[in-house]
Formats: C-alpha cells, structure tokens, sequence
C-alpha cells in the first residue's frame, strides 16, 4: 500500500508534466516547480489529513534529493529551492523605492533572509519564513506558505507582502534573526511545531518532532486498523521516550479508544508533553477515562503494577545516534537538543536504549488484552540489520532460540534510508 506522501509525488510528477506540456515557457527551475508543488500541495491538503507543510516537503523531498542528511542520517530540513542569486536578484531590482518597501512584509522577509545568509545561519530563507509569519500571527504551515509564495514573488501573496509591519513586531523579528543566527532551532524560537495534523508546543531541551517520525505514525495507524475492526475495542499504547508527546499524542487522536501511556527519563518532557495533551484536550476523555498520562521512568526501569493490563502496542523514537556520530551533528542540534535525547548510549552501535526496550517488552506486552506484542521503532539506517542478524526473523525457526523478541520488518523513510522496524513477541515465559 503507498503511503501519502508517495502518491502526492506521483500525483506533482504528472502535474508538473501536463502543466510544463501546456506553458512551454515554464522551465522546470526550483522556483517555477516550488511554486507548482506548493499549489498542487494546497489541494493535497484540502483532502488528505495532513499539514501541507507536511506535502510541501515530501513533494520537494521527492523531486530533489536536496536534503541534509548528518552522518548519522538523522534528517535535517530540506533546503529552500530558491536561489540566493534569484533572492539578490529580486532585492536589488526592488530596493529601489525604500519608502515603499521599508515596513513591508516583503521587505522585512527580504532583509531577513538576506542577514541570515550572510550570517551562515542554516537554512536561512527558510528560517526567515516561520519567523517572520510567526511575528505576523499566521498560523504557522498557512503563513510559511505565504511567505514562500511572497519570496517567489507570486502574485497571489501580494496583499499579505505589502502589509506594513509594526515597530514591535519589527524588534521581535529582529530579536528572532538574531537568535537564529546563533543557531537555535526554529522551533524553539516560535516555541511550536507542525506535527502530523496538529500543533505542538515546543521548548528547549525536549527534541523537536521530526517529519521521519510521522512516517512511523503512519505505520503505526495502518497496522492498528487492520489490527482492530471492532472501533469500541479499548486498547492500550506504550510511548516509551516520548519528548514532546508527538507520537503518542498523534495515536491518541487517532484512535479515541485507545489509552496512552507515555514515559521519559527527562523531567522536561514528561511536563511538555502534559502540557501539550491539555491543549489537546487528551488528557482525559468525557468519561474521566485517560486517553494520555506522561510518567517520568527509563525503558529499563519502567514496569507495569501486578493488576494492570498489558499494552497491546509498543511504539518509541528513542535516542539511538551511535556516540561516534554525535560529533558529526549541526551546532543547531547539538547546542540546544537534550544529548539523552539523541545519544543511544556508550555502545558503538547506538543501541543501549533500543535494547533496554527489547528486553522489556515481554514483560510490559505480557497481559496485552488483544494477544499483541509488537513493537515500532524509529532507529537509525544503521541499526535495522543489526537487530535482524541478532534477533533473528520471526518466520525462521532459528529465531526462536535466540530471544523471546524477534524481527518483523524493516521499512524505509522518505528519502529511502531504512528508517523503521517492527518486532514482536514470539514467546511470553511462562
Ligand atoms: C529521539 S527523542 C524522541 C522524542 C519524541 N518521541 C519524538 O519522536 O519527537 C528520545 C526521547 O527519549 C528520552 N529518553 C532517552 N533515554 C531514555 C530512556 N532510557 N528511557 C526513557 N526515555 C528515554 C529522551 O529524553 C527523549 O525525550
């Protein structure tokens, strides 16, 4: 089954194709495709549950590999596909008349991307984007959007380009480049994110959710409906490292039937993401059930009481960068994310958390109402075949000697590196 994401390309592939067909003066530039992507991405977005921040990326994602990736193959955000010559170009030819252009929306973004770039802030114009459409109050995909479309210098963005930006809102701005500069992420300046189809809060040291990780949400989502056909069927789902609460919150959404349990070592996330399945109205549903309860435990420390049901579903993003690596990441992540947050611990394969996880799911999956032990990670590209040559295959009769966990399937991210896993519970001791 293709995900979103890959029929959305396929779908910008043959608009891209009919529409430069039709306009034989259209080239296929970063600009004129963004420009066609983010058009195609708004009806994407009408009719997928999906942000169109979320489109935006995976449709340039897919046309141009332009993304970074640390060595460690974390993702980082996708560079802008407009030129900085076509960005200098559009400057100078309307810097022209500074009266006109001095409090403009246009001209702040401009000055804006221009002082990032020369700054060597990362992602400069992108950064410009979300800041200045959070000082203007747009919601935060909409308002990137039309920033975008003002950079591209569409016409359709012209009444928002010539808004007159305050004085207060320029020193907050200017406060906002300035702390980009320095490298902090974007995230925690407009102290929130787009994830999956809703806000959340962010905030320094909690890592900032990642779009890989919506993939594994996604995963997540299609394996528990073809689980589950009964929609009053409760249920239970383990979050273990759960940092802003993105994934367990995104699941809790999903499904009203089921109850989140979600645990971090980090004080800071286990408030952050309570605080933001309040906002969510998760926290407890209308018969006083709990639909999402963030504790403070490590995975190895974590046990269920004697009287509590199994968790059917385990799912967890836990830190799994190998410690080698760790040198290797942007002042941006390393400066200002949770190094527990990241690091997967002393071994050299990045797997202390990861197997801490495995050693515990009989145990937490032991009494699952549904039968279920499965577990779906996140990990580094590195790690799927590891934990295939350690734990052996399910199917293979030799795994059965080698762990009471063993190996489902691996799956890859967007960009094609091998991103994802499943594992489950072969055997509960008896
Ligand atoms: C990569 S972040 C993932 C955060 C969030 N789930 C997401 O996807 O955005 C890993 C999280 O695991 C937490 N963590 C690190 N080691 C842990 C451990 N041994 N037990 C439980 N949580 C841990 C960190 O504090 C961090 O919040």
């Amino acid at each position: 089954m293709m995900s979103a994401e890959g029929i959305a390309f396929i779908l910008a592939i043959l608009y891209l194709f009919f529409s430069t067909a039709r306009h034989e003066s259209t080239s296929i530039s970063g600009i004129t495709m963004s420009r066609s992507l983010i058009s195609l991405s708004s009806s994407l977005a009408n009719a997928w549950p999906v942000k169109r921040s979320t489109i935006i990326r995976s449709l340039w994602c897919g046309y141009d590999n332009r993304l970074k990736f640390s060595s460690s193959g974390r993702y980082e955000d996708p560079i802008l596909p407009i030129s900085r010559s076509h960005l200098n170009r559009f400057s100078t030819t309307k810097a022209e008349d500074e009266s006109f252009y001095e409090s403009t929306v246009k001209s702040a973004l401009v000055m804006g991307s221009k002082m990032l770039i020369e700054g060597g802030a990362f992602e400069p114009e992108l950064s410009a984007c979300h800041l200045l459409s959070h000082v203007l109050q747009l919601q935060v995909s909409n308002g990137f959007y039309h920033m975008l479309q003002i950079l591209e210098n569409d016409k359709f963005a012209r009444e928002i380009a010539n808004r007159e930006v305050t004085n207060s809102q320029m020193t907050i701005y200017k406060e906002f480049l300035q702390r980009r500069l320095k490298h902090e992420p974007i995230q925690y300046i407009i102290e929130e994110w787009d994830f999956y189809d809703f806000t959340l809060k962010c905030r320094a040291p909690v890592l900032c959710p990642r779009p890989e990780t919506e993939e594994l949400v996604e995963w997540v989502k299609e394996h528990i409906r073809q689980k589950i056909k009964n929609p009053s069927q409760n249920f239970r789902i383990l979050d273990v490292g759960c940092g802003t609460g993105a994934i367990g919150l995104a699941l809790a959404r999903l499904f009203p039937q089921a109850s989140v349990l979600a645990i971090d070592l980090s004080p800071e996330a286990v408030a952050l993401s309570t605080e933001n399945a309040k906002i969510l109205n998760l926290l407890d549903d209308v018969l006083g059930s709990t639909r999402y309860q963030a504790i403070l435990s490590s995975a190895s420390s974590f046990k269920l009481d004697d009287d509590e049901p199994g968790f059917d579903f385990v799912v967890s993003n836990p830190p799994y960068i190998p410690p080698a690596d760790m040198h290797t990441l942007t002042a941006d992540v390393i400066e200002y994310e949770s190094y527990d947050a990241l690091c997967g611990g002393e071994s050299s394969d990045g797997l202390d958390v990861v197997r801490d996880i495995i050693n515990q799911l009989p145990e937490w999956t032991r009494r699952s109402v549904l039968g279920t032990g499965d577990l779906f990670m996140e990990v580094d590209p590195t790690q799927p075949i590891i934990l295939q040559k350690s734990l052996g295959v399910c199917v293979d009769e030799l795994a059965k000697s080698k762990s009471n966990v063993c190996f489902v399937q691996r799956r890859n991210d967007f960009n094609g590196k091998e991103r994802f896993v499943r594992l489950k519970v072969q055997q509960w001791d008896k």
